[in-house]
């Protein structure tokens, strides 16, 4: 890594060494250096010592550290750098170039790469990977040589789209920093992230955002606060980190007047004299870098410059003429340059330049670096190519970009395109800029960089018209841009220009002569306008296929097709069928196997209804699996993950648990598979949580909700996982927890567009939190609001029912007219709703079974009312579900006690049965209910719970799990494994257990479970 602070001396001894003795001791009575000792920052140090300590801990780590050009971010960083190497730690810098608006896409973090190669090679970089073909070929994007000259990306596949490509890059950087950290721990720095790209923002903000999947890792990002306009892309990303609980921001201040002096003297080499550190401090009003160039000043600073920029623009003015020549030339580069492209430029010999050269790096203005010179500070450089005449500004960009041209090694792989585009433009040479601007774009895309192909596209349009034979110079015309730049738009999620971009080529073509692309690009914009939720409408799209007949191009009419049928499939009908027969027609004659798969699905979801509901067996899982199979053949993910995620939910909907969940762990094996675990597999955890919900493994599903949370996934998801393991908390009587997750998803779906899937489950958590905390006729007026808010009439009954069952049975519980008003309600939409499957009947008859008054013969007739919620018990009992069945079998016993002492047998009866059942969830609301309905049914005098415990010393099932294995000596890595959970909710159960058990060790533990038979008991009750 360079150093750019301490330590020229050993490198500009080096190059001294190198040179004539007499001009060596010329330069020696200027050659100056910084302060030897770090002055000052303490507390920062303190700050970043305290963030690594964190994250040896386990914990995730990241600082934010601002502050003014030249204020000491990167000193700190090198001191804080040097520590941490010397306790042990690898550490990555890299640092962002200004480079305009087109900076180089993921700029550090290749410079990180290219480091981490030249330090360990790339071989072993590889071997660090898993899938390591994939995983090289993916960060080959951002650094090329690591593939060895294939190409990058997962070119073998099918289209993937540009998200999931990008993804999968910055998951497998994710997974080498991992991997590095296992070893050591590792300190990644960003510098100077003000001139990030975006593609390095969004990256950072990946990193970070997933920092608690990472072990090990502390993350440091340092950048100019005083340059973050209003505008400035930093600030939303800095706000956005801020919000994270591990994210700590702070400001780096100017040094105090003591630190200043103190800077002083260690520069100086021992204390200056009062009126000299006054006028010093006057200045400079302690900037570092300020305070250090007048010292440097050979007059005292007797002629105090107007600005900084002066004061070094004068440093740089007293070196030879020579070699400020070189340095303006040098200035034009972005970042350190190779004494090669240097010399090249310059029109030196090597030897020249480095005569040349020698001043400006024994007065500490220039310094070497692995990458060549590079400026000591970018303020330096700023100064330096401010002073550039305007001709020469072009001349000298126009130098660099006919260099780099003629030898494109002289710069690092696959920069040669981006550079010159940068230089041609600078140089304000139009022609060369479009071209090289265009080409550009395209390397850009292999890179995944999405928004700097936008702008680099948004060039070529701009200069186009002053280049008259632009359409030849580039190949393509002036639509052909527009159509590329809308595929960068959409790319990069900016929808609105995206639409802009597809009116301005519409607008150029005739449907008469260009009826194919007029087709695709209406099918964009009827894309765009879904994007940007403006109505939407078939229009485009039928007019797209009105253009394109079969006979007129198959491919792109398949195209049209799976977007028409995509768009409509969930609405059903012959018209959608039709469409989607045809695409499936098609892509099998043209053998193309992913547009079949997504016919295929298509078909699926048409076959389903507008209801969504499929039974095991049906023609929608005949379609789907064979979708999938052919999906999974060519390894098109997206149809795969779609497939996943509709099955596991058609499977939940009719009560097959079991096989929802394992299709749904099928599908984050296949994340993992193909490097997606982390984004796509997170939203999957759902799909495997709900149904562990509805089974009554609790534990399970809690365990998988928290490593999916983990993952800092979007808060949709999030949202969905909170409600869940809410509802558990809830059920288990621990209201705290259940009001925290209940207010955490309550305020992420504030202000969003209306869901059935998460708005109604919310509801139902809040009227059980409500009846938990306040009581009926609380948790009535939260329902009656409920009703209220949302138009149910709309909604899919699979959601309705819940709602309508708790909330009915608070009403019966509470009395008055509100609670009156709330049951007439919710009579009218039972009648209404729609009983799809076993689950929906279940929640049907639970229903009935609270609020009998819907029928009014049972409501006569105790018989009948205890049949009518013993229905419900079997119904429940029937796909499964403990904890309905077991509320179900309370509510049973109540109808049979109000009938007096003679129903007090049947109560019991009911009453057992649901004792175990909510014992084995740890539902023990339910079970102190259970208990004392037990004592009502056997009369006044006896109170024997039956609430009674397992005698597992309080070990929940799952911790029985756990300490099964490790009573069979599995580290917590394999018992994670084996469990589908993270290692660190496996040491978590550990400790409980031990702490259960009352036991020092992993082995006592073991002892113990043996000795009271701990294992023995439980293998019976699962
Ligand atoms: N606390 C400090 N003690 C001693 N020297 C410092 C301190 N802070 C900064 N410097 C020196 O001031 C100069 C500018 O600091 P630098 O870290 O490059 O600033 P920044 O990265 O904030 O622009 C460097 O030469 C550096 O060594
Ligand atoms: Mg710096």
């Amino acid at each position: 890594m360079p150093d750019t602070t301490g330590g020229h001396d050993r490198e500009t001894a080096a190059i001294a060494g190198m040179s004539d003795p007499s001009e060596t001791l010329h330069y020696e009575m200027n050659r100056r250096g910084g302060s030897p000792v770090l002055v000052g920052r303490a507390a920062e140090m303190a700050a970043l010592q305290a963030a690594f300590g964190a994250v040896g801990q386990g914990g995730p780590a990241a600082l934010l550290i601002g502050g003014e050009a030249g204020v000491g971010k990167t000193r700190l960083i090198s001191e804080f750098a040097a520590e941490a190497r010397a306790a042990g730690a690898r550490v990555l810098i890299g640092g962002c170039l200004e480079l305009g608006a087109d900076g180089l896409p993921f700029g550090p973090f290749t410079a990180m790469l290219r480091d981490l190669v030249r330090e360990i090679g790339a071989d072993e970089l590889i071997g660090l990977l898993p899938g390591s073909d994939r995983a090289v070929r993916e960060l080959a994007r951002l650094l090329p040589e690591l593939a060895g000259g294939q190409p990058a990306g997962d070119s073998a596949g099918p289209l993937h789209s540009a998200g999931e490509a990008r993804a999968r890059l910055f998951e497998e950087f994710l997974t080498l920093l991992e991997r590095l950290a296992v070893a050591q721990p590792l300190v990644l720095v960003v510098e100077d992230a003000h001139w990030a790209d975006r593609s390095s923002r969004d990256l950072i903000a990946f990193l970070i955002g997933y920092q608690r999947a990472l072990a090990n890792v502390l993350i440091a990002v340092t950048f100019r606060s005083d340059e973050l306009h209003r505008t400035h892309p930093l600030r939303p990303l800095l706000a956005e980190l801020t919000r994270i609980d591990w994210v700590e921001r702070t400001e780096l201040p100017r040094l105090s007047r003591g630190q200043a002096e103190e800077l002083a003297a260690a520069v100086l080499g021992g204390f200056a004299d009062r009126a000299l550190t006054d006028r010093l401090y006057e200045r400079a009003e302690g900037n570092p870098l300020f305070t250090e160039e007048l010292l440097a000043c050979p007059d005292g600073c007797a002629l105090i410059p107007d600005s900084l920029a002066d004061l070094l623009q004068q440093v740089v003015r007293r070196l030879p003429e020579d070699t400020q020549e070189v340095l303006r030339i040098a200035s034009a580069a972005s970042g350190a340059t190779s004494p090669t492209l240097l010399a090249r430029v310059t029109g030196k010999t090597e030897d020249e330049l480095t005569a040349a050269i020698r001043p400006a790096v024994t007065g500490n203005v220039l310094v070497t670096t692995t990458d060549g010179y590079g400026f000591r500070h970018a303020l330096i450089r700023e100064a330096v190519h401010e002073d550039l005449l305007p001709g020469e500004h072009s001349q000298v960009h126009t130098k660099f970009a006919l260099a780099i041209d003629a030898d494109a090694a002289l710069v690092g792989d696959g920069r040669a395109d981006m550079e010159k585009a940068h230089h041609w433009y600078a140089a304000h040479n139009t022609t060369w800029a479009l071209i090289s601007a265009w080409q550009a774009s395209m390397q850009a895309s292999r890179s995944v960089a999405h928004a700097e192909r936008l702008v680099l596209l948004a060039r070529v349009l701009e200069l186009w018209d002053q280049v008259p034979d632009a359409a030849e110079r580039v190949g393509a015309d002036h639509v052909r841009v527009l159509e590329e730049s809308a595929a960068a738009a959409r790319d990069a999620g900016e929808h609105k220009r995206g639409l802009a971009f597809t009116e301005s080529a519409l607008a150029e073509l005739d449907e008469l002569t260009d009826p194919v692309r007029v087709a695709l690009l209406l099918s964009e914009r009827h894309m765009f306008h879904r994007e940007l939720g403006m109505p939407e409408t078939l229009e485009d799209l039928d007019r797209a296929l009105s253009l394109v007949p079969e006979e007129l191009d198959k491919k792109a009419r398949t195209r049209l097709l799976l977007a028409a049928s995509h768009f409509g499939c969930h609405e059903g009908g012959p018209h959608f069928r039709e469409r989607a027969n045809e695409a499936l027609r098609f892509a099998r004659e043209a053998g193309d196997r992913d547009a079949e798969a997504q016919a295929l699905a298509m078909l699926a979801v048409i076959e389903a209804g507008p209801l969504g509901v499929a039974e095991p067996g049906s023609e929608t899982f005949r379609l789907s699996a064979q979708a999938r199979a052919i999906a999974q053949q060519v390894g098109a993910y997206q149809s795969i993950i779609k497939l996943v995620i509709y099955e596991s939910h058609l499977l939940c909907g009719v009560g097959e648990y079991e096989r929802a969940a394992m299709v749904a762990r099928e599908g984050i094996a296949d994340a993992e598979r193909h490097g997606l675990a982390r984004t796509r597999g997170a939203f999957l955890a759902i799909n495997v949580a709900e149904p562990l919900l509805y089974l009554g493994r609790w534990d399970e599903a809690l365990d998988v909700a928290e490593r999916a949370l983990d993952l800092a996934p979007p808060w949709s998801t999030r949202c969905s996982l909170s409600i869940l393991s809410g509802s558990i908390a809830l059920a288990r009587g621990d209201t705290a927890t259940a009001a925290r997750l209940a207010a955490a998803s309550r305020e992420m779906l504030a202000g969003v567009r209306y869901e059935d899937q998460k708005n109604l489950p919310q509801a139902v958590l809040d009227i059980g939190l409500a009846l938990a905390t306040e009581g009926p006729a609380a948790a009535v007026a939260v329902a009656t609001e409920a009703l209220h808010e949302y138009d149910l009439s709309g909604s899919s009954s699979r959601y309705v029912w819940p709602v309508l069952v708790i909330a009915a049975a608070v009403a019966r519980q509470a009395s008055g007219e509100a609670a009156e008003s709330l049951l007439c309600r919710l009579r009218t939409l039972a009648e209404k709703q729609d009983v799809c499957g076993p689950v929906q009947r279940a929640w049907q008859l639970s229903y009935q079974a609270v609020d009998p008054r819907a029928d009014d013969d049972a409501a006569a007739d105790p018989a009948a009312r205890l049949a009518a919620a013993d229905a419900a018990v079997a119904a429940w009992e029937a796909i499964d579900q403990p904890y309905p069945a077991a509320l179900a079998l309370v509510g049973a016993a109540q109808v049979a006690l109000a009938g007096g002492p003679s129903g007090r047998v049947a109560a019991a009866a009911r009453l057992r049965r649901a004792a175990p059942l909510a014992d084995r969830l740890g539902a023990r609301p339910l079970s102190d209910q259970i208990a004392a309905l037990l004592a009502q049914a056997a009369g006044p005098a006896t109170g024997q719970g039956t609430g009674a415990r397992q005698d597992r010393l309080g070990l929940t099932g799952r911790e029985i799990e756990v300490l099964r294995l490790v009573t069979a000596g599995q580290s917590n890595r394999e018992i994670a494994a084996a469990l589908f959970i993270s290692p660190k909710t496996a040491s978590v159960h550990v400790s409980n257990i031990l702490a259960k058990l009352g036991a020092a060790t992993r082995t006592e533990a073991a002892a113990r479970a043996h000795a009271l038979r701990l294992l023995d008991a439980a293998e019976g009750s699962r």
